[in-house]
């Protein structure tokens, strides 16, 4: 079976969709793009040609051109601040919803995008493409194998510093909205965890090109009494970590670091006298399944797969929805300069 799309939004991510979709062929043969739409109509036009898209129907209206189409599936590539909107024309038209993070600009609007999705019975998934990659899944199979034990921490450190122009220059809480979701995300997931409570200090430090929120430092309390703490900053010049940031798990028997790229080091506790017991190094194996790995292709593929059996995706909306809890938790605890429950 065949599944028509309408792509909304044709900026710069959308070019990443249409290459993932372009470059794996389970996509490619059964994904068909019908129609793109853009607010700025010369946009669209561009990447209908740069993709070689023919037949499509291009419009600047998302609900005219499900009109034209009667497409199956709404691919949501468009800013943050236009997402409720696109999400909730395209389920009232009957249409399946995959969007780029963030899944909503408020969490108001997420929970209405849920109970949106709920009332049209329609898959509502979000892409949150960092914890589709290799390191990310060896972190939790590691966890999930019990080698280092029950684990009762996360520590991750996130120090770069990219001079991207543009509106992330200009918005408010950059670093916790724009980015810090990718690991917040990935530590919910590494841990098997649901996260409760944040404390977060938030601040621009001195040297910023940043207007607002470049650095952030939070304490998060997840269930089981583990701790996922996060020192990040988006103005740190020098020898950077990887945008994946650099992780250290604490379990009962061992621990696991992973520097982001290629090295991980997993060990437990050694067989040494004295006050120190030495460590003993063991294996991180690979992920178990190499198809979860790729990125944005592997999300839409498990965006497919829910569509085709019913069962969930595992980014699916209502399950996201507690990764996007812990960015706002952040940006209110720094606010308010107390800890905050985390009520999704
Ligand atoms: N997952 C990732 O790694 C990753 C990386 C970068 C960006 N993103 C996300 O992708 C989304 C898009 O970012 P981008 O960098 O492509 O932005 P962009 O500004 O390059 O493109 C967004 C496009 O959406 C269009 N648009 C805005 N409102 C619209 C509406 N109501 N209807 C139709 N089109 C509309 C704009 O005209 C623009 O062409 C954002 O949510 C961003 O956070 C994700």
């Amino acid at each position: 079976m065949t599944y028509s799309v309408v792509l909304c939004g044709c900026g710069a991510m959308a070019k990443g969709w249409l290459r993932a979709v372009q470059s794996t062929p389970d996509l490619s043969d059964t994904l068909r793009i019908v129609g793109l739409v853009d607010l700025n109509d010369n946009v669209a036009q561009a990447l209908a040609a740069e993709f070689d898209l023919v037949d499509v129907v291009i419009g600047t209206d998302l609900q005219t051109v499900l009109e034209a189409t009667k497409a199956d599936i709404v691919f949501d590539v468009v800013i943050p601040a236009a997402r409720h909107a696109v999400v909730t024309t395209a389920l009232a038209h009957g249409c399946h919803v995959l969007s780029e993070k963030p899944m909503a600009n408020s969490m108001e609007e997420a929970s209405d995008l849920l109970r949106a999705a709920a009332k049209a019975q329609k898959i509502h998934s979000v892409v949150q493409n960092r914890r589709f990659i290799s390191g990310v899944r060896r972190m939790r199979r590691l966890v999930e194998s019990g080698a280092i034990g029950d684990i009762t921490a996360i520590h991750c450190d996130f120090f770069i510093g990219p001079h991207f122009g543009g509106f992330r220059e200009k918005m408010d809480n950059v670093l916790l909205l724009d980015m810090a979701i990718h690991t917040f995300d990935a530590a919910r997931y590494v841990s098997g965890k649901t996260p409760l409570s944040v404390y977060c200090l938030e601040t621009n430090p001195s040297g910023s090109w940043y207007a607002h929120g470049a650095s952030a430092n939070a304490v998060f309390r997840f269930s089981d009494d583990v701790v996922f703490t996060y020192r990040g900053s988006w103005c740190a010049e020098g020898e950077r970590t990887s945008w994946e940031s650099a992780w250290r798990i604490v379990g009962t028997k061992g621990m696991l670091t992973w520097d982001g790229e290629d090295v991980f080091k997993a060990s437990v506790a050694g067989h040494e006298d004295g006050l120190l017991r030495g460590f003993a190094p063991i294996e991180v194996p690979a992920p178990s399944r190499e198809e979860e790995t790729h990125g944005h292709a592997s999300v839409i593929a498990d965006f497919l797969t829910a569509i085709r059996t019913g069962r969930p995706p595992e980014t699916a909306g209502d399950d996201n929805i507690r990764s996007l809890a812990m960015v706002f938790g952040a940006i209110e605890s720094a606010r308010l300069g107390r800890s905050v429950e985390l009520a999704a």
